[in-house]
């Protein structure tokens, strides 16, 4: 006989199914026990985790809360109730769960605007289709059965073509909650609806929504007989004694909530739950002194203080503090207690010397260090101008401290400088490097005429030791194009210096008090080109830089030009999309080669061309989900650069950036958990990935929710919404 043939069921609710309830229902007479909804974004960012001292299996968020804890005493009989919209989600959910529990349920009948609106419980109702995707994902790919729970439709025929149609996919029983998506309790629960269905379907039928007439045992059967179903489902009569499960008749309240709370003592329920679940079955009765001490009570104690089981719930609490206490104690064998820390050392055999500290020690961020974190106190190894976030570093070797006195914008630039301090003074070679010393260089400047194509300019140019450090002018660039068309001088840039592989230029825009920029500066190999002309935008600014640059070092734009009419075919699909959807996308300007992620709300669109080989995919709302399906492309001027960009399933975007033409990997950047996903360089847990070779790349995470991630160059303006990266 099927699990749901002549059953009395404890119904789906939420923060009532929770694991003390359930076991007491079993206890009482129930059958089956359906957990609460459990919202399938939610699940998926749990893990399943063995808790050997509860003799429970928890699946447990990256907090530590414990989403849902089941145990072997209901294995056989615990249904597991999904709150889902998409049938890939809901079976990755029930996978997790599936050794655990006896059945899956899928929640069509929650009509809360929380459900409605992210397509789940009621909504399903007016979606057959996604309904019976759902249904046959999770019935072709279970050892277990699955059902679902459904609410009437507005008329009989509606509701029996649903059913009909969710039968159809192989569930095996269907319960019906006999009130539409919009009556409430109080609305009379339409038996003959439940009647029709129970009479067309092959599978068990649980009839639900009879609760108002059910105060024992023997009004379930009743209620059973007037809906002709299999089975009956019991939902507010059990929230409000659990006891109706039983065929001598119901306990007194007390009793029941003394056997309530030890449940929820021996399962470590929290205690929120369990006032909550007590409270519940007060009911009306929560006026009672002992109810409004209950009501008063701020922690677990206060509460088993109240039912007098604090006896009850010493001895238990002693056993599980008897347990921690000796898995600590494992834990801890070869841990040493030194000036109060338990620390565990390795030493060099030979000599004695500790060549490793490892230690068990957890910070508490919630201490407050007025601004004196160990990191702040230890900034001797690595010092920050906050005005200018420039960096100095020590390193420390052999208690031997090697200090780089020099400011530089990157922190990753200190740490070299302090280590190439560190090789030469112990005569260890560099490769390529020279020791840059403080020089009392010789300065000069003159007025030069510089000259690309048609173009001429006049431009002080600053000498030091006959080397040009700044070229400068007030000439005023526009910012249009010769023809319209041509990519623009940063573009251009870009280009160039991708295809030399050289490192990115930093710029600095200076504006005045109205906003209008008076000042752009770009920095390159040492050199400075400075634009003194007024512009209104950043870009025209940059802009101007840019061609000055490519002036001074005789860089023809032409053939970009010609490239860009090529690549426009090429991209314009990527165009398409661009003016279809106003996302911000990142437009390389040869058409053949770039990289992306917009950011615009909460959909995060990564799209690579070349061959428009790009896909993005982001889930709904603020989950931080976000796919990339794409895998690898060619760059194509590049020897064998790749860009790949993988994911790993749901929570845990990882992208990887490899080029494989450098001696090294590039960068990784790695998405935390949880909705704030964020971009770890390996060296520091900064939100930033640096390239090794230098100054490719920031990464900068969006805050909140948004899980995003915009790789942008560095130098270019940090406030473009839009990367770019061209080539030719
Ligand atoms: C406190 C509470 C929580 C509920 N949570 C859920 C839930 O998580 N999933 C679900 O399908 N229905 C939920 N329901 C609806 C019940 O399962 C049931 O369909 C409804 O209460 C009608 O049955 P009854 O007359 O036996 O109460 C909840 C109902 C209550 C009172």
């Amino acid at each position: 006989m099927s699990l749901y043939e002549n059953s009395v069921i404890l119904a789906p609710m939420v923060r009532i199914g929770t694991l003390p309830s359930r076991l007491l229902s079993l206890r009482y007479g129930a059958d089956l026990v359906y957990t609460e909804e459990m919202i399938d974004f939610k699940m998926l960012k749990t893990r399943r985790v063995v808790n050997e001292m509860l003799n429970t299996v928890d699946f447990v968020m990256d907090d530590g809360t414990v989403a849902f804890r089941t145990c072997d005493a209901e294995k056989d009989r615990v249904i597991f109730q999904i709150g889902t919209c998409h049938a890939k989600r809901a079976l990755k959910v029930a996978k997790m769960v599936e050794k655990d529990v006896a059945g899956i349920d899928i929640n069509m009948g929650c009509p809360k605007t929380f459900s409605i609106s992210g397509g789940m419980g009621a909504a399903l109702l007016k979606q057959p289709d996604l309904v019976k995707e759902i249904l046959t994902e999770l019935t072709s790919n279970l050892s277990i059965p699955v059902t679902c729970k459904v609410r009437c439709l507005s008329t009989v025929e509606e509701t029996v073509q649903f059913c009909k149609m969710a039968e159809s996919t192989g569930i095996h029983a269907l319960a019906i909650h006999g009130r539409t998506r919009d009556e409430r309790p109080r609305h009379k629960c339409k038996h003959s609806y439940i009647q029709d269905v129970a009479r067309e379907l092959q599978i068990p039928v649980i009839a639900n929504g009879g609760s108002s007439d059910i105060k024992k045992f023997s009004d379930i059967e009743k209620f059973r007989l007037a809906c002709g179903a299999s089975s009956v489902m019991v939902a507010r009569a059990a929230e409000w004694n659990l006891s109706v499960f039983r065929k001598e008749g119901p306990l007194d309240k007390l009793e029941l909530i003394e056997e309530y709370i030890k449940l929820a003592v021996d399962y470590d329920n929290h205690w929120t739950n369990t006032k909550y679940c007590i409270q519940q079955t007060l009911g009306s009765e929560v006026q009672t002194e002992q109810g409004t001490q209950l009501l008063a009570s701020k922690s677990p104690e206060d509460i088993y203080t109240v039912y007098g089981m604090m006896d009850y719930y010493n001895s238990v609490h002693e056993r599980h503090q008897l347990y921690l206490a000796k898995q600590q104690e494992v834990e801890e064998r070869g841990y040493d207690t030194i000036k109060g820390l338990k620390v565990k050392v390795i030493s060099d055999e030979a000599t004695g010397r500790a060549l490793s500290y490892e230690s068990n020690y957890v910070y508490n961020r919630k201490v407050s260090h007025e601004n004196q974190t160990p990191k702040i106190l230890l900034r001797e190894c690595q010092e920050t101008d906050p005005e200018s976030r420039r960096f100095r570093c020590t390193m420390i070797y052999s208690n031997v401290k090697y200090i780089s006195n020099q400011w530089h914008k990157r922190k990753m630039w200190a740490e070299q400088a302090a280590c190439v301090i560190y090789m030469k003074l112990n005569d260890l070679q560099v490769p390529g490097l020279e020791l840059s010393e403080p020089t009392s260089a010789s300065v000069t400047t003159s007025s030069t005429r510089l000259t690309l194509g048609d173009t001429e300019l006049q431009v002080s140019v600053t000498y030091r030791d006959g080397d040009a450090v700044s070229y400068s002018t007030g000439h005023c660039f526009s910012s249009e194009t010769a023809d319209g068309q041509s990519p623009s001088a940063m573009e251009t840039l870009c280009r160039h210096l991708l295809k030399q592989r050289l490192e990115e230029p930093e710029y600095d825009i200076i504006s005045d008090s109205t906003g209008r920029i008076t000042n752009s500066l770009l920095r390159h190999s040492g050199i400075e080109y400075i634009n003194t002309h007024s512009y209104e935008t950043r870009k025209e600014a940059v802009n101007a830089v840019c061609h000055l640059y490519l002036l001074a070092n005789k860089i023809s734009s032409k053939s970009t030009h010609q490239q860009r009419v090529i690549a426009l075919s090429s991209v314009q699909q990527l165009l398409d999309f661009q003016l279809k959807t106003a996302i911000p996308v990142a437009v390389s300007s040869s058409g053949s080669v770039f990289q992306s992620v917009s950011s615009s709300q909460c959909l995060p669109v990564a799209v690579s061309s070349s061959g428009s080989v790009f896909q993005s995919v982001s889930s709904s709302q603020c989950l931080p989900v976000s796919v990339f399906q794409c895998s690898v492309f060619q760059w194509q001027c590049l020897p064998v650069s790749v860009f790949q960009s993988v994911s790993s399933s749901q929570c845990l975007p990882v992208s990887v950036f490899q080029w494989q033409c450098l001696p090294v990997s590039v960068f990784q950047s790695v998405s935390s958990s949880q909705c704030l996903p964020v971009a770890v360089s390996s060296s520091q847990c900064l939100p930033v990935a640096v390239s090794s070779s230098g100054s490719v790349f920031q990464s900068v995470s969006s805050s909140q929710c948004l899980p995003v991630s915009v790789f942008q160059s560095v130098s270019s303006s940090q406030c473009l919404p839009v990367t770019v990266v061209t080539v030719v």
